[in-house]
């Protein structure tokens, strides 16, 4: 095991401005419908993880020409279903729930055999979620164990449309489904519930026939496949994910300032700022814009040593599943006793993320009741830790370690935080950034 970070010290006080890596969710989506593009599509600012990287390799070994440039990425694609490729293809999701959901939408008419393999953590996660609607368009599938990678895909030649019912609120499911309408000769209908949107404003932007009806808890999606997509180019923003860590670390550490740049603010993703609102954060939106159906802005944040505790409302769930955990590190800060409910999906990541963020917070000596879809965070506003504590064995989920090391940096204690690569999957400049906030005021 490689050595772990050690933070022995809280960070002292600081007003800086940065700028976090590309959101991953618009990296793996323009990789993914680049590849189905006819001709050259290019991305500025992609983010340059593992998770995009093993999206980049999984359409070269499908036949798809990329090339990586100082500034920029370009994808030719050869159309919807233009993929080249030999029988018994293997291809590697690594640590990606997002890549090993979507490509297997797009392979739904693949005419040769292609085996999907993902690292421990990914092995670990349920696929049946997408098999099960994917396989009603004809695709075939088979596991070696139940419902996990590795699985072996063949497509059907004349994928049919499909009624589906996505009840997770699960954007993956949605993509794939999505995806795989690209290849169907006939409509897909699908029943929604509330979750990131990217994947329709990318269609609808590339003008890929699409009609959504909303109602307060469902989205009534119609999807038919285009003639043809054509190809694009994207300036992709900061991601939201990455920037709560930060919005954490401020709102924690008194008299303190950051601004950052250029943020993804899609409303389908903005549960974090809301919630910290609600608690006292002190954040605003500047500089706001849209860019081919996203919201971008600068997002300030100021101090707030005060935080109240809160009763989540279920219907946040969803725009702030992947930034609760650090939501929760807020709460074990905040006067008063916080409440999460529904948010058994939490357990379905990465790594098992409730039951992990509960013992994290039980570890700097902070009372939570867990049970399967819930948590209960007994706020400690003056905690100061003084003992030691070790961080290891959370299957590389790099948000654990990102979690960890904002609890590290403003709640003291001496820390040991094993895997500082996780962060490779999602935001490789996270420590550097850290490091700049934390050298001198300019
Ligand atoms: C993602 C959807 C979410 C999220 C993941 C990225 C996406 O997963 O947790 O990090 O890009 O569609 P689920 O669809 O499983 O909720």
């Amino acid at each position: 095991m490689t050595k772990p970070l050690i933070i022995n010290k809280k960070i002292k006080f600081f007003n800086k401005i940065i700028k976090v890596d590309g959101d991953k969710s618009l990296s793996i989506r323009w990789v993914l419908l680049a590849s189905q593009a006819n001709g050259k599509s290019k991305a500025f600012n992609l983010l340059m993880s593992e998770d995009v990287l093993a999206a980049i390799e999984t359409i070269k070994k499908l036949g798809i020409k990329v090339k990586i440039f100082k500034n920029y990425c370009e994808i030719g694609g050869n159309g919807i279903n233009g993929f080249n490729y030999k029988n018994n293809l293997i291809l590697n999701a690594k640590n990606s729930g997002t890549l090993g959901r979507l490509i297997l939408g797009l392979l739904i008419r693949s005419s040769k055999k292609i085996k999907l393999v993902g690292d421990r953590s990914l092995s670990k996660r349920d696929f049946s979620r997408v098999t099960i609607p994917l396989n009603k368009f004809g695709a075939k599938f088979s596991y070696k164990l139940k419902n996990r990678l590795p699985l072996t895909i063949l497509g059907s030649k004349f994928p049919k449309g499909i009624n589906y019912f996505e009840n997770k609120g699960s954007a993956q499911c949605k993509s794939s489904v999505m995806l795989a309408a690209l290849n169907a000769s006939e409509t897909t209908f699908i029943k929604a519930k509330k979750s990131r949107n990217h994947t329709e404003l990318l269609f609808r932007y590339l003008k890929i026939p699409l009609k959504i009806k909303k109602t307060k808890k469902y989205d009534f999606i119609k999807v038919k496949q285009p003639k043809e997509i054509r190809a694009f180019n994207y300036q992709i923003p900061g991601d939201i994910s990455s920037s709560a860590f930060f919005m954490v670390l401020t709102t924690l550490t008194k008299d303190s300032k950051l601004l950052i740049k250029n943020v993804n603010i899609n409303p389908s993703r903005t549960g974090v700022i809301k919630i910290l609102k609600k608690m006292g954060a002190k954040i605003s939106l500047k500089n706001k814009k849209n860019y081919k159906g996203e919201k971008i802005s600068d997002i300030m944040i100021k101090s707030s040593v005060n935080l109240k505790a809160i009763n989540c409302p279920s219907e946040l769930n969803s725009s702030v599943i992947d930034e609760l955990l650090v939501v929760f590190l807020a709460a074990a800060k905040a006067k008063g006793v916080s409440y999460f409910k529904n948010i058994s999906e939490l357990n379905q990541k990465e790594s098992p993320r409730l039951n992990w963020g509960s013992k994290i917070l039980n570890m700097m000596g902070i009372k939570t009741k867990l049970t399967k879809n819930s948590i209960t965070i007994y706020g400690q506003p003056n905690l100061q830790i003084n003992k030691k504590i070790i961080i290891k064995n959370f299957l590389k989920d790099h948000r654990i370690f990102m979690m960890s090391t904002i609890a590290a940096l403003t709640c003291g204690g001496q820390w040991n935080i094993y895997n500082k690569d996780s962060i490779n999957t999602s935001f490789p400049s996270f420590l550097k950034i850290i490091k700049q906030i934390n050298s001198k005021p300019l």
